[in-house]
């Protein structure tokens, strides 16, 4: 189900210009910092807290994608002068190789994209799986509402197996409410 920016709330149409404390809303980042790797690639920038939050931590290159028009502009304008960071407009899951085109190292990927019965998650992890890097570290977010009709049913189980089919040697972590699948 698509939304416009109307529709979303107060809080998620945040300018992060006006918030100096800008974080991402549900990224911790003493957990980011344990993970991190050259590149930061996510699903949703909504205004631009999660790519605010790799500049903060130091990422050297920051991909992210987000489906909403105005979402995608406002980021833009709240990134304007940071460094490194690439946007883009579109279906996280159809983005994800253009995003991908030139990577061939291990990359941390936020996967946030998902509003409430819109859960693009396994289409992303196919994309995934279809790159030829195959110790990515994937970071899902809310994964509380995993396995119920928020998140279309899906269920960590089902991701845990799908990310399994990438590399079995995958191990798995729940840490506020974030699934953490690394190698
Ligand atoms: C929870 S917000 C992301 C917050 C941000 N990543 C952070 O760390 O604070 C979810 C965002 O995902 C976007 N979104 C939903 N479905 C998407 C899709 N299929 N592709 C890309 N973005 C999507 C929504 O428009 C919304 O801006």
């Amino acid at each position: 189900m698509l939304v416009n920016a109307q529709q979303l709330s107060l809080k998620e149409r945040v300018d992060i210009k006006k918030n100096k404390q800008i974080m991402s809303w549900t990224l911790p980042s003493h957990i980011l910092m344990r993970y991190k790797t050259k590149s930061f690639i996510e699903t949703g920038t909504n205004a631009g807290q999660g790519c605010q939050l790799a500049v903060n931590c130091g990422f050297e290159d920051i991909r992210s994608v987000e489906l909403i028009p105005e979402l995608y502009e406002l980021a833009k304008t709240n990134l304007a002068s940071a460094p490194n960071i690439k946007l883009y407009l579109g279906k996280s899951e159809e983005c994800i190789p253009t995003m991908l085109e030139d990577i061939n190292h291990q990359c941390t990927f936020w996967l946030d994209g998902h509003s409430k019965y819109n859960c693009p998650v396994m289409r992303e992890l196919e994309a995934i799986k279809n790159h030829s890097i195959k110790n990515h570290l994937i970071l899902i977010d809310d994964v509380r509402e995993f396995g119920t009709p928020i998140h279309e049913n899906i269920t960590v189980e089902e991701m845990q197996n799908f990310i399994l089919t990438i590399n079995p040697e995958y191990k798995f972590t729940i840490e506020d409410n974030i699934l953490i699948a690394s190698i």
